[in-house]
């Protein structure tokens, strides 16, 4: 095989074939072939597409470039949810442990935050003590023993991905749905879930912009996952907004035990629910919807979901007396509410740019070597649709310093535009996609 003639062929719109396609994702995981050779073809993916035959050979290629994690060992039906990245979007922390809590194994290999999203293992990280590094051992273990485990994917997870994924970040080549797709069930294929829910986010702060695109890209994904003998299916979920009130990793922890102790109402626990919901169907834990969120409801009320929290990060090695006393997570030292200019309706925010503020803070990462700093972020305090009067806190901000506090929240002021007009609330859920179609809400 030769690399120049598979980017030519790819340059002139042809389709790759599944030896071309098998051979060079095998060069991007041994480093056989250069980078800059994979960014030329990335390039020319991301200008002439790939057919559904291509974007499926490029996803089990990829999954197959490392190990495929077993857990046929374990009983039931192991299942795993993934988010397409959200801002406040905290909803594995809520739905994992209450699926657990039904009886249904969680077993999920999430990942760190992105440009202007947030990231489980993050988040999980500002739990003083907690470890995302489990051996694949060890997290089968945990997942037989309490149910739910939620850790880093095992090093050898999909290495094509890595490789390409990092080229992509710095080639203006993330925004192409064969190879969006590819990624992100490549990887849910190697971490050997028999059942996946996907949150495929949709609006400005998310990868796809237009509903339309955002199901398309849910099409996809969930046909190549079922295609390759897994249950999949996938929501459109709305990124017009913070889906949380909370923006930063201790932040949204604190926001997911609040929400197990019942304490959150709102868009981050229905969302979260809706998730875990189909997770319980598609381990053939629950007959419908209604029936499914009843189930997780009764797991929350009666505590068993907090039980799980509380379980899983004892055995994570963290501090598990978080769950009862939110204040041994890490704290900010400046807390300052940020006032509003004018009164009038919330019309619009800007979501990326609202991540973007908490990642400017210390909340994310704009270098792949700084370090998170796990108390910073921010409160929202209204939502679209609400009114708010001039002086009322739009948000409150966590900073570590009253500069950092300053900067954060002029930021988050010009993210939300607030009018004359009355506004309506943001639909939450747009579509439902499964292998038999789509239904449009
Ligand atoms: N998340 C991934 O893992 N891969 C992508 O390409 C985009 C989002
Ligand atoms: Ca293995």
């Amino acid at each position: 095989m030769n690399m120049v003639e598979i980017i030519e062929k790819k340059k002139l719109a042809q389709a790759l074939t599944r030896e071309e396609i098998e051979w060079f994702v095998q060069g991007a995981a041994n480093g056989s072939i250069p980078d800059y050779q994979l960014a030329a073809l990335l390039m020319a993916i991301r200008l002439n597409g790939m057919n559904r035959e291509e974007t499926v050979q490029l996803t089990l290629a990829m999954a197959h470039s490392g190990d495929i994690c077993d857990l046929s060992a374990l009983p039931g039906i192991p299942v795993d949810k993934h988010s397409t990245g959200g801002v406040g979007d905290t909803t594995t922390l809520i739905l994992a442990p209450l699926v657990a809590a039904c009886g249904v194994p969680v077993a999920k290999m999430s990942g760190r935050g992105l440009g202007h999203t947030g990231g489980t293992l993050d988040k999980l990280e500002s739990i003083p003590g907690l470890r995302v590094d489990l051996s694949e051992e060890a997290f089968l273990r945990q997942v037989r023993d309490i149910g739910v485990a939620v850790i880093g994917q095992t090093k050898n997870l999909a290495p094509a991905d890595k490789t390409l994924y990092a080229l992509r970040d710095v080639t203006a080549t993330v925004d192409s749905l064969p190879l969006i797709a590819s990624s992100i069930v490549s990887k849910k294929l190697a971490s050997g879930a028999q059942g996946v829910v996907l949150d495929v986010k949709t609006g400005a702060g998310a990868l796809m912009h237009t509903t339309e695109a955002s199901i398309e890209l849910a099409q996809t994904m969930v046909r190549i996952g079922c295609d390759a003998g897994r249950r999949m299916m996938a929501l459109v979920t709305d990124m017009g907004e913070p889906l949380g009130s909370h923006v930063g990793n201790a932040l949204e922890v604190k926001e997911a035990i609040d929400a197990l102790s019942g304490r959150v109402q709102g868009p981050l626990l229905e969302v979260s629910l809706e998730l875990g919901a189909r997770m319980l169907m598609l381990a053939d834990a629950a007959t419908n919807v209604a029936d499914a969120k009843q189930k997780l409801m009764d797991a929350l009320e009666s505590g068993r979901g907090l039980d799980r929290l509380r379980a899983m990060i004892a055995a994570q090695g963290g501090d598990p007396a978080c769950c009862d006393d939110v204040t041994r997570l890490p704290q900010a030292p400046v807390v300052r509410d940020v006032p509003a200019a004018t009164s009038g309706y919330v019309q619009q925010m800007d979501t990326v740019g609202l991540g973007s503020a908490a990642q400017a803070m210390g909340a994310g990462r704009r270098v792949k070597t700084d370090v998170i700093d796990p108390a910073v972020g921010f409160v929202m305090r209204c939502r679209i649709g609400d009114r708010i009067a001039a002086g009322e806190a739009l948000a409150t901000v966590h900073a570590r310093d009253e500069a950092t506090a300053q900067a954060a929240g002029e930021a988050i002021r010009r993210c939300v535009a607030v009018g004359v007009q009355k506004a309506a609330p943001c639909k939450l859920i747009h579509a439902i996609v499964t292998h038999d179609g789509v239904e449009r809400l």
